[in-house]
């Protein structure tokens, strides 16, 4: 599949709950989650909604193309937790952005995989030449669907959005590798979203997740996937310049480049500023490194999504 990303942008909110602040609500520590997670602090919505951070990821992520809004052929959303249900958050953003000639859909439900797997919708479309230009975001307000009450998971989240613009380039042609187990799906959910059905129990409208199964899962199936998707490419790990993987827990991220024999340098994180923002964590971190200009032309990287699902997935793809 051909598709060269050729800008980026994000969205972070503004105010911030650091460790001490959650360890108000519930009974853990800085010390406990810094250690286990790698999180020391999480931007969370205020005014923001998931539409407005999406579309000032992708306003910023045109501007970085130098492109217009109406080159956008595609919008593509990937989130779980779009304020409303309908209309979708990709429609909503070619709203803001007056993205008029675009054709615009969510990548729901796909949670820490949803970056991976719209960028890989995007890049075979683009790869049929049925469009030229499109735009992948990831965006969540997570804070949302998070039960404060809950330290197996308040701990982790945080909010914000990022955004690449895709344009079609037959020489950036890498396949993609990516799997499901639905069998597994009950290790992360979140079951309602209807606030008026009655004997729903209060925890079921947020996400509850069994830490430990889906962190075995992310060491097992990442190193996996990434060794699979090499292979398919016929490529080495020397040919890869970063591994950009969801941003879930510093301590997978190390596990991975461990089991992988890859130094750690070649997987930046940021998750300390800005803990697991699932479908979102892929693109910001992505715009981060762009900005610092820590990608180079003819960096070949790896981007991993891993999540509920259970769903994991990787694609390959070079720095223009
Ligand atoms: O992005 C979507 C996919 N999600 C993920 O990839 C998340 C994967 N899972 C994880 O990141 C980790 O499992 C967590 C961060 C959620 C939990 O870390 P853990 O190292 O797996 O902790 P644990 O559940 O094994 O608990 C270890 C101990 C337990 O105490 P005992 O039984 O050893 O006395 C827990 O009760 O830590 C205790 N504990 C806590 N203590 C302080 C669990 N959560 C907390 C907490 N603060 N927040």
């Amino acid at each position: 599949m051909a598709g060269m990303i050729c800008g980026t942008g994000s969205y972070i909110p503004s105010y911030t709950m650091d460790n001490n602040d959650i360890a108000k609500l519930v009974d853990t520590s800085d010390e406990w989650i810094r250690e286990r997670t790698g999180v020391a602090r999480r931007h969370i919505v205020r005014q923001e909604t998931t539409v407005s951070m999406a579309s000032e990821a992708g306003k910023r992520a045109l501007e970085c193309a130098g492109i217009t809004a109406e080159e956008i052929d595609l919008i593509l959303v990937a989130t779980i937790s779009s304020n409303v249900i309908l209309p979708c958050t990709a429609c909503e953003v070619q709203k803001e952005l007056g993205a008029v000639h675009a054709t615009c859909f969510d990548i729901g439900g796909a949670a820490c995989t949803g970056f991976v797997l719209a960028y890989n919708t995007a890049a075979a479309y683009l790869s049929g030449g049925i469009y030229r230009t499109a735009l992948v975001i990831g965006s969540e307000s997570l804070s949302n669907l998070t039960n404060w009450e809950d330290r197996g998971t308040c701990i982790l989240f945080g909010d914000g959005a990022g955004a690449a613009v895709v344009r079609a380039d037959e020489k950036n042609c890498y396949f993609p590798v990516t799997h499901s187990e639905g069998a597994k799906g009950m290790a992360l959910t979140c079951k309602s979203r209807c606030r008026n059905g009655e004997g729903i129990p209060e925890e079921d409208y947020f996400i509850q997740m069994d830490g430990q199964a889906v962190f075995k899962f992310a060491v097992k199936r990442v190193p996996e996937v990434i060794r699979e998707v090499l292979e398919k490419n016929k490529l080495s790990r020397e040919d890869i310049g970063l591994y950009i993987l969801h941003q879930a827990n510093r301590r997978i991220v190390e596990a991975v480049a461990k089991r992988l024999e890859e130094p750690i340098e070649k997987f930046p994180m940021n998750l300390e500023e800005y803990g697991n923002t699932l479908s979102a964590s892929i693109p910001i971190l992505l715009d981060e490194l762009n900005r610092e200009g820590r990608l180079k032309p003819g960096h070949r990287l790896v981007l991993v999504g891993f999540g509920a699902g259970l769903t994991w997935g990787a694609a390959v793809t070079e720095w223009r």
